[in-house]
């Protein structure tokens, strides 16, 4: 389970490159090192820059040394993952300053995400190392900033949400590398939510559906690089309402089914959910869409209504309880997971007590929880009766044992079932192969590199803190 402080990678898998390896390339190649914090959105746009620096003749290398250019994607959801880019800049500059004492040339320095969206010139200023600051809407003109910045042209900023649509003017996805078995798919970006704790309104804008078209299309490609699960992303996900081909609205259960329909593509998941916006379409769709995969992240946030209101998640404990009992009617063995803030202003001993009732209620397979961190702009940074470290400290300390013995009961009630599992990577150990559970567990097992990016019967024969072992079951 990941800790407050963490960056927030809910899938934790390492990106696939999405350009070929700096190892196999000519020697005056130009290489590219893209560090990415936070959450899968950002996952994914890493991978969309490389690929548009690939058309550009760049390969990515995973050595920040090796590069010509850094790029850091970055997270700003809360104080300790933005304060994260301000040391990685200090490490960065010291590379910077070795290459050119070393005669290896040039390094350029990007900063993009949600840092860069939020704190545009305050970071050029911050730290001078940095040669360009671009906001998440922007990524289409990536190559073209980099291209003056080599022409001599330092500190450019490039914030502004433009008219046009960044995926309309990336490239598409490189047709011909080979991926790993899943892949990451924007559907949606933005959130009209406007939680008041939250910064995402401000750095990622308003909700924007891409049209359905478009998912398909690249899904196809996808699914043709040997793709075989696909996890739909949006800051508000269920809230797609993307152009359908038919030039109306399609809601995501109908995007889900429409995917479903790809003859290779065996599994589908998507996040991060709204509680409002479960339709009963997308309830319906976990009872009869056996590709959608049996694991939901569905974030409740806090367990007390007036806290519930404060933060204008505009549902209430008892509304979140129901929807997960509809859920489970729908799909009895979904396995859920949810994200909590503790101390959020004005939370007492009795409201967070109401936060534990619902985690012991609902009982959840995984869940990220956090301590309230201000944010600057956001109305809750500025409520109220702001609580103590040592407060937020004991609240999250308590609640996070309550979630890792509901994490481990989860993961030891396999034990002894036999699970599809979609075999990802190799594992640590030579011979070993790491999958997917369906509820998204890393699973570990002896296992013939063929079996990669297969979907395999495994029998789980125990469970640890954060993976699973398994048995495969078929030779
Ligand atoms: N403080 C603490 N946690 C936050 N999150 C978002 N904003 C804050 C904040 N200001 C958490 C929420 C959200 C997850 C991605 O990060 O739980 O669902
Ligand atoms: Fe932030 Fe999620 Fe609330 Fe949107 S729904 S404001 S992304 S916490």
């Amino acid at each position: 389970m990941k800790n407050d402080g963490d960056t927030l990678d809910l899938h934790d898998r390492p990106a696939a490159p999405a350009v070929p390896d700096a190892g196999v390339v000519r020697q005056n190649t130009r290489r590219v090192h893209v560090k990415t914090f936070g959450c899968q959105m950002n996952v994914y746009d890493s991978e969309r820059m490389s690929e548009a620096l690939g058309a550009e003749g760049y390969v990515t290398t995973d050595t920040v040394d090796d590069a010509d250019l850094i790029i850091l994607n970055t997270c700003h959801i809360r104080e300790k993952a933005a304060e994260k880019v301000y040391s990685e800049l200090g490490r960065i500059r010291a590379i910077k300053l070795r290459r050119a004492r070393e005669g290896r040339g040039e390094t350029t320095v990007a900063v993009a995400g949600c840092v860069a969206q939020a704190e545009g010139t305050e970071i050029v200023r911050r730290a001078p190392v940095v040669d360009l600051v671009i906001g998440p809407q922007s990524y289409h003109r990536l190559p073209g900033l980099i291209s003056r910045i080599h022409a001599g042209e330092r500190g450019l900023v490039e914030i502004e949400f433009p008219e046009e649509d960044k995926f309309d003017h990336l490239p598409a996805r490189t047709p011909k590398i080979r991926r790993q078995p899943t892949a990451f798919l924007t559907v949606q970006e933005g959130c009209d939510k406007f939680c008041t704790f939250c910064v995402v309104p401000y750095t990622r804008g308003a909700e924007v559906s891409r049209p359905v078209a478009r998912l398909v299309e690249e899904a196809e490609l996808l699914v043709r690089q040997g793709v075989r699960e696909i996890t739909l992303l949006g800051q508000n996900v269920n809230g797609y309402h993307g152009e359908g081909p038919d030039g109306r609205p399609w809601s995501l259960a109908r995007v889900i089914r429409r995917l479903a329909g790809i003859d290779g593509l065996e599994r589908l998941r998507y996040v991060t959910s709204h509680p409002r916006d479960m339709t009963d379409d997308l309830i319906d769709a976990h009872a009869s869409e056996v590709k959608l995969m049996p694991y939901l992240h569905l974030p409740f946030q806090a367990g007390a209504d007036r806290i519930l209101a404060a933060m204008n998640r505009k549902h209430t404990g008892a509304d979140y309880l129901a929807l997960v009992h509809r859920l489970r009617q729908a799909r009895p063995d979904l396995a859920l997971s949810t994200d909590i803030i503790v101390g959020f202003p004005g939370e007492t001993d009795a409201e967070f007590e109401a936060t534990l009732d619902i985690v012991r209620e609902v009982g959840f397979a995984q869940a990220f929880s956090f301590k309230y961190s201000p944010r600057p702009g956001t109305p809750a940074s500025t409520m109220e009766g702001q609580l103590s470290e040592p407060v937020k400290s004991e609240r999250l300390q308590r609640l996070q044992a309550l979630l890792d013995e509901q994490q481990s009961s989860f993961a030891t009630g396999l034990v002894g079932q036999t699970v599809p599992v979609l075999f990802e990577r190799s594992g640590r150990k030579p011979g070993q192969l790491v999958g997917r559970s369906p509820y998204l567990q890393p699973v570990h097992a002896e296992a013939n590199e063929a079996w990669l990016g297969q979907i395999v019967p495994t029998m789980i024969v125990s469970a640890g803190p954060n993976s699973l072992a398994g048995v495969i079951q078929s030779q």
